[in-house]
């Protein structure tokens, strides 16, 4: 496995790779890599001749009180995850590699990014498409890999790579859960032991929202007030950020449900703000 530093050595590694006609497969992270990330890379494996994965902490997608600076870290264990998952190129560039001070485009999220996460942080999503275009344009790739976890990103990349007609398929990858039902997430290790146990109703609640649906359930308050009620009787640490229940990929509030819908949650404990959601499909 190599590692690049800088675009030029992946530019220069990857135009080898391309001499030979192989596929590039993508997946971006921001490191600190867990199974989640390594389903990733299997998928993109399956998929594609090489696999790259980058591992930045991207500064530009977090909000002025929020955890960049003490965002976990921990690049040894990521090569290690990554070589034994088989990617072939990691890239770890600087900020300085990706941003300049002579910087003079900035990009804005104009649909789907004023609810759910998009609400509680502004510009969030303005950051995450500014460095996905940057790597998009960087890395080239054939394929990219997203987690469903990132639902509301999963579906702005899908608008950005469509606004921008970057020749690239997404490919959406099925949440990563722990036995008991909790996302995996980066952000996991920052909670205390009684907040794990607690957390595992996150999970619980969203299941009980697609149950409702599953038995015919339409009306979406309904829906959004039940898994609600769950949260609120079982969550003694967590605070709850918001429960929707929204049109998907639309991100549009809906009264009755006819279509692919999603429900979405987020909870803030101490030291972590998870979030989580099901995706369901309605047969027509
Ligand atoms: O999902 C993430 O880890 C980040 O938002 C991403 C896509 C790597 C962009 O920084």
């Amino acid at each position: 496995m190599k590692v690049a530093y800088t675009v030029k050595d992946l530019r220069d590694w990857l135009a080898e790779s391309k001499k030979s006609g192989g596929t590039i497969g993508f997946v971006p992270t921001m490191g600190y890599l867990h199974d989640g990330h390594a389903s990733l890379f299997y998928k993109a494996k399956e998929t594609a001749d090489i696999v790259v994965a980058s591992v930045f902490v991207n500064p530009t997608q977090f909000g002025p009180n929020e955890d960049f600076e003490t965002y976990p870290r921990d690049f040894e264990h990521d090569l290690r995850i990554a070589e034994s998952c088989g990617v072939d190129i990691v890239f770890h560039p600087d900020v300085s590699e990706i941003y300049s001070d002579s910087d003079m485009i900035q990009l804005k999220v104009t649909d789907r990014a004023d609810v759910l996460c998009g609400k509680s942080r502004p510009g969030h999503f303005d950051g995450v498409v500014t460095v996905l275009t940057r790597l998009f344009h960087i890395v080239q790739p054939d394929y990219a890999f997203f987690g469903k976890k990132d639902a509301q990103q999963l579906a702005i990349v899908q608008g950005l790579i469509q606004t921008l007609h970057f020749p690239i398929r997404l490919i959406p990858c099925e949440t990563v859960r722990e036995a008991d039902g909790l996302a995996k997430s980066s952000r996991n290790v920052r909670l205390s032991v009684e907040e794990r146990k607690e957390a595992v109703h996150l999970y619980q609640s969203l299941t009980l929202g697609r149950h409702l649906i599953e038995k015919g359930e339409r009306d979406a308050e309904r829906i959004r007030q039940a898994v609600m009620a769950h949260l609120e009787e079982h969550l003694k640490l967590g605070r709850i950020d918001y429960v929707e229940v929204l049109s998907y990929p639309q991100l549009k509030v809906i009264e009755s449900i006819n279509d692919t819908v999603i429900i979405a949650l987020a909870v803030f404990y101490a030291n972590a703000r998870l979030i989580d959601n099901v995706i369901i499909e309605i047969p027509s």
